[in-house]
Formats: structure tokens, C-alpha cells, sequence
């Protein structure tokens, strides 16, 4: 998740281009660079560190020009450096690239560039896209640009300008966003509305597939056939600070959108095309690695404690190696007993909570292996760790995690496949109905973010209790643990989240009449033990809300209401029902009237012990 714009008209470009990525810097904030025709060469100016840095660069000598394009990066192939930092350029300087998403088989493109001479300056995905741009330029930018996107394969936003046609930028776009901004004489693009709000109000929205020609008098759209494609023009009348969170009230629930296309990118490049096994290249373990692990230990703090507690569930069914899940601010202080039979997977979503941290090198020094899962490319947890696996979430602004959340349970739950395969402790068959269900998740994550009306609706009736109990037994447990958080953390309602079993040792004795229960009921094989545990609190007249997989009607005998998430395999049922939890959280909050993004005492890394 990157942020893109590019300006041609009769102004200097830079300013607009600066400007242009200041509003996009939450988009990523690990390099920014800007590319800009001066009347005889394209001029580039990158640098790693936020768009701040790149500016006291160019103070005194901003590069001059009427057509330019910049990037801000979120870095995924390729740690933040200058030389990854985008624009991108081929061996001559020609043509220039800015890129937001993954190109999957740049691997393979580049060894076929690199046996035809071509050199490269940067570890990214996107360079390639340049040197292909070199490669099978015919003297016409527009038909190149075609031609490699027969190419190509993966998701993007790419933005061209050529040396040789400097009158045009060409853009288009695949499962990611890409806006022109239409203006008198002038046209600009961005890869997000805020981008573009203070120059103009008109807008075309890209759809997939589509190619633009942008000149200063004009844009034309086409397919990638090059039909023409009548597009409409949208009226932008949201204001700044809106059109920053894409039209959402609050980051908290752009990013409960966005895990759709956050889970997918996740793992889209990750498993093998015919579903036969998870592809975990930047692992390398073979099976003598993975008898040498006698005990896991996953370590985190937070909301990434609660995807270790999940990991845990997921590694010991499939896998069957011992985990032991810890609070990184415990397992430093506890005199754990690992050494080198050991593997200690850290989860971090920012890779700079220092407690998480210090866990890290605490195992290290007594010798244990690492891994760590983590969304921030080059952050100290996943410099620290022998080996990464990054989640592909994109930022994450609101200071409640969600989409980490998900895309961290993904990642687990691929590493226990990963895993199970090495160790063959799952049949070839059940492994792939697994990763068929995986696929599945995306669609199915759309499904329940398309009717959230009722979820609203018991927030704004429940969202003035003051305290709220969550249950559930097994992997609903390990969920329940998380709605827990969510609710507590921005909508100030105290709660608590228990094993459903556990219940009756203590606590039902806080049960009384009207107190609100949720209670997951979507592991088969504990799921008449769970309605047990049900009926315990329906009969101290407690309102039940039942969260169910779609198809159960008998849950709807004991509870008040109910939630229905899609039909999937039960391991895979905490990535779809933590979804209704985050909206109640987000509704209860809203109704409440909390500042969502920025709840009180709270930040987003917390880079102190
Ligand atoms: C809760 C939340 C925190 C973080 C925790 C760890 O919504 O976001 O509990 O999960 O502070 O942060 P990372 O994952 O950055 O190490």
C-alpha cells in the first residue's frame, strides 16, 4: 500500500507533487521520491525515511519541470533504502515507474531481463516494470505499456512517463486505487482522493483493467484492448479530512473494510496455484529443521498475543509440535527454558513494540531460533529475527489493530500448513481442502462487511451497558479474548472474555439479569458443550447474543439474537468471526461518542517497556 500522484500542465509539477504526497504519507512512510521531466532529461529525487526528509533534499534545488510523478512507499519487496525507493527507472533513464501493490512473478521476469543484459538498482518488484517498459519499447509509449501488461501478473496502481513523449503520463490500474483529477489546462493523478481534493473536485475513478492517457487538455480512457471507455465524471464533495480516510468516518473502519484485499494480498502469493501446499519461500526449513523444533513459543503483546493464542491452536492440531504462547512483557522476566531445539516466533504488527523486542533478543541469547511475523519491512523486530514473514496488511493508522489482526491469523494459520506438510502430519488431501478454504476467505469477508446494519443495532441497544462478557471454548475463546480487547479499548466498556467452560468456577457470579453475553458457538466439536454454557447464563437471565456459522438453526433456541458468519472450516472460523466483533466495538464506540482512532491513554507502537 503505497501512495501515488503525478501532475502535467503549465505549473511546476514539484509543489503539486510534494503537496500531493503529504496527503498520502498514512499510505507509507518509508521513502518517498518524485520524478520530473525538466525539457530534457527526467530528473529523480528519492529518499528513504518519510516525505520530510526527501524535502530538506530539494529545498535549494527542487527539480524544475510541468509533468512529474512521486511515490511514498510502503515497502514489501525490498527493505526501505534509496535505492528502493520509488520512482524506478530502466538502464537508460528513459522511462520512469511509480507502482502501489505486488507484481508476483517479477522473479521470474527478471531473470529473463537479466539474461538479455538488462542491470538492476533496486530489490524491488517494481524495477522490473521499467526495464520492461526498455525492453519492448516500439517508439510508442502507449502500446508498450500494453504489451507489458500482457506481462505482468499481480495487483497495482502503475503510473509511466517516458523521456521520449514527455506530453503524457499513462496509469492503470489492478485491485488498487487510481483517481485523475480533471483540471482547466491541467490533469493530475493520485492513487487516493486527499491527494488532489485542494486542485480540483472532478475525478475519474480508474476501474481494473482500465489505461489512461493523461495529456494537460486531456484523458482517455481505454481497455486494455484499447476500446474507449465512456467514463463518468464523480464530484468529489467530501471535505480534506474525510477524503484522507477514503470517505470513512474513522480509520478504524476504513481498515475493517480493507481486510478483504489485506488477507488476500497476504496470502495470494503464498499458495500454490493448484492448492497443493503453502509456499513459504522465505522460510527454506526442510523436514530436519522442523524435528529439530521440539517446543514452539509464540511471543507478543496485545491484539498479536491473541493471533499467538490462535497460532498455538493452529500449529498443535496440524503440525503437532508443542506450543507455549507468552506475554512478551512476561517471557523476558520468567527465566524461560528454550534453547537452540527451540523456535520463538515473535508477532508484531508495528516490529517495534520493544517488549516484543527485547522477548526477541532475550531468546536469541539463550540460543533459541527465531521467526519473525510482522507487517513493517525493515522494523527492528524483523531486522532482529533469522527469519520473516511479513504480513501484507498495509498501514495500519487507527490505533486499534484489525486488519493486522486477521492477515496475522492468515499467516499462522499458513505456517501450521507450511508445517504440517514438512512433517507430513496431514494428508495431501486435507491440506488442500484447507488452502481451498483459505481462498475462499476473501470473498467471505466481503460477504459480512455487506450487511453490518444489525451489528449497528445492537451497539447503539447495548453500547450504554457497562460491562459485557464474551465466551467460547477452543478457537472461539481465542476470539472471544480479542472482541474482548476491541470493546474495552475504544469504547471504554469493561470486558471480559472467558473460556465458556470456565465460567461456572467464579465468574457466572457476575450474571445477573440484562447483562450482555456474546457467545461464539462456531467449533463443531466443542459446540453442545458451548450451548451448555449457554443456557448456564440465559438462566441468570443474561441477553445472549449467539455469533454462529451460517446454517445453525438450533442456536437460535437459546439466545436472543443471533450473527451469522459464512460457512467455513472450523480452524479457519476466527478470521470471519472476529469481524462482527470489531464492527460492535467500532458501533458501540461510535454511539458512545469515543475518539475511535485515538482512544485515550493509548498508542499505536509502544516502543517503551
Ligand atoms: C490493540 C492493539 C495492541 C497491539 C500491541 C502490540 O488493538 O493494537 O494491543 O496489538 O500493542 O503491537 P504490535 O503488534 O505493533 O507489536
Amino acid at each position: 500500500m503505497c501512495g501515488i500522484v503525478g501532475y502535467i500542465g503549465p505549473n511546476e509539477a514539484t509543489p503539486f507533487l510534494i503537496e500531493g504526497l503529504t496527503k498520502l504519507e498514512y499510505r507509507g512512510y518509508d521513502s518517498a521520491g518524485i520524478a520530473v521531466f525538466d525539457g530534457n532529461r527526467i530528473k529523480i529525487e528519492k529518499s528513504v525515511g518519510r516525505l520530510g526528509i526527501l524535502e530538506k533534499k530539494i529545498e535549494t534545488h527542487q527539480p524544475k519541470g510541468h509533468i512529474g510523478i512521486g511515490h511514498t512507499r510502503w515497502a514489501t519487496h525490498g527493505r526501505p533504502s534509496d535505492c528502493n525507493s520509488h520512482p524506478h527507472t530502466d538502464c537508460s533513464g528513459k522511462f520512469v515507474v511509480v507502482h502501489n501493490g505486488i507484481i508476483e512473478n517479477y522473479l521470474h521476469l527478471k531473470e529473463e531481463l537479466l539474461t538479455k543484459g538488462h542491470t538492476f538498482a533496486s530489490e524491488t518488484d517494481t524495477e522490473v516494470v521499467a526495464h520492461l517498459l526498455e525492453e519492448h519499447y516500439d517508439g510508442n509509449l502507449e502500446s508498450t505499456v500494453k504489451k507489458i501488461l500482457t506481462l505482468i501478473e499481480g495487483s497495482y496502481s502503475l503510473v509511466f512517463m517516458s523521456e521520449d513523449e514527455p506530453d503524457k503520463i499513462i496509469c492503470t490500474k489492478q485491485d488498487n486505487p487510481l483517481v485523475i483529477g480533471l483540471g482547466e489546462g491541467e490533469n493530475f493523478i493520485a492513487s487516493d482522493i486527499p491527494a488532489i481534493i485542494s486542485r480540483t473536485r472532478k475525478t475519474y475513478i480508474l476501474s481494473d483493467g482500465e489505461l489512461a492517457i493523461v495529456t494537460k487538455d486531456s484523458v482517455w480512457v481505454m481497455n486494455r484492448q484499447g476500446v474507449p471507455v465512456t467514463k463518468k465524471v464523480f464530484e468529489v464533495n467530501w471535505d480534506a479530512e474525510a477524503a484522507e480516510k477514503g470517505g470513512y468516518e474513522h480509520f478504524m473502519i476504513k481498515e475493517i473494510y480493507e481486510q478483504p484485499k489485506a488477507v488476500r494480498e497476504t496470502m495470494s502469493s503464498r499458495l500454490a496455484k493448484d492448492d497443493s501446499s503453502v509456499l513459504l519461500d522465505e522460510l527454506k526449513w526442510n523436514k530436519h529443521d522442523l524435528k529439530a523444533f521440539k517446543k514452539i513459543f509464540i511471543v507478543a503483546c496485545g491484539t498479536a498475543y491473541h493471533a499467538g493464542v490462535v497460532g498455538k491452536y493452529y500449529i498443535e492440531k496440524l503440525a503437532r509440535i508443542p506450543v507455549e504462547v507468552d506475554i512478551a512483557s512476561e517471557f523476558r522476566y520468567r527465566s524461560p527454558l528454550l534453547d537452540e531445539n527451540n523456535l520463538t516466533i515473535v508477532i508484531s504488527q508495528s516490529g517495534e513494540t520493544s517488549d516484543t523486542l527485547a522477548a526477541l533478543k532475550e531468546a536469541k541469547r539463550l540460543g533459541s531460533r527465531t521467526l519473525a511475523v510482522t507487517n513493517v519491512v525493515g522494523s527492528s523486530i524483523a531486522r532482529e529475527a533469522d527469519n520473516v514473514i511479513y504480513t501484507w496488511a498495509g498501514p495500519e493508522i487507527a490505533v486499534a489493530s484489525t486488519k493486522a489482526y486477521t492477515t496475522q491469523l492468515v499467516t499462522m494459520f499458513m505456517l501450521a500448513v507450511y508445517m504440517a506438510d514438512l512433517k507430513a502430519t496431514v494428508s495431501p488431501e486435507r491440506s488442500k481442502e484447507l488452502i481451498k478454504a483459505l481462498r475462499n476467505l476473501p470473498g467471505q469477508l466481503h460477504e459480512i462487511l455487506e450487511d453490518v446494519e444489525p451489528i449497528k443495532t445492537f451497539a447503539q441497544r447495548y453500547g450504554f451497558n457497562e460491562d459485557v462478557f464474551f465466551i467460547g471454548r477452543s478457537l472461539d475463546y481465542a476470539v472471544a479474548l480479542e472482541g474482548s480487547l476491541k470493546l474495552k479499548e475504544i469504547s471504554y466498556i469493561h470486558a471480559e472474555a472467558y473460556a465458556a467452560g470456565e465460567l461456572k468456577h467464579g465468574t457466572l457470579a457476575l450474571i445477573i439479569e440484562g447483562v450482555p453475553v456474546i457467545a461464539l458457538a462456531t467449533q463443531s466439536d466443542v459446540y453442545e458443550k458451548t450451548l451448555s454454557n449457554i443456557k448456564e447464563v440465559k438462566a441468570r437471565d443474561a441477553v445472549v447474543i449467539g455469533l454462529a456459522l451460517k446454517g445453525d438453526k438450533q442456536i437460535e433456541k437459546y439466545v436472543d439474537h443471533t450473527i451469522y458468519i459464512p460457512d467455513t472450516d472450523q480452524l479457519l472460523a476466527p478470521i470471519l468471526a472476529v469481524i462482527p466483533l470489531q464492527l460492535l466495538a467500532y458501533y458501540a464506540a461510535v454511539t458512545r461518542g469515543c475518539d475511535v482512532d485515538k482512544p485515550r491513554n493509548l498508542a499505536k507502537s509502544v516502543t517503551v517497556e
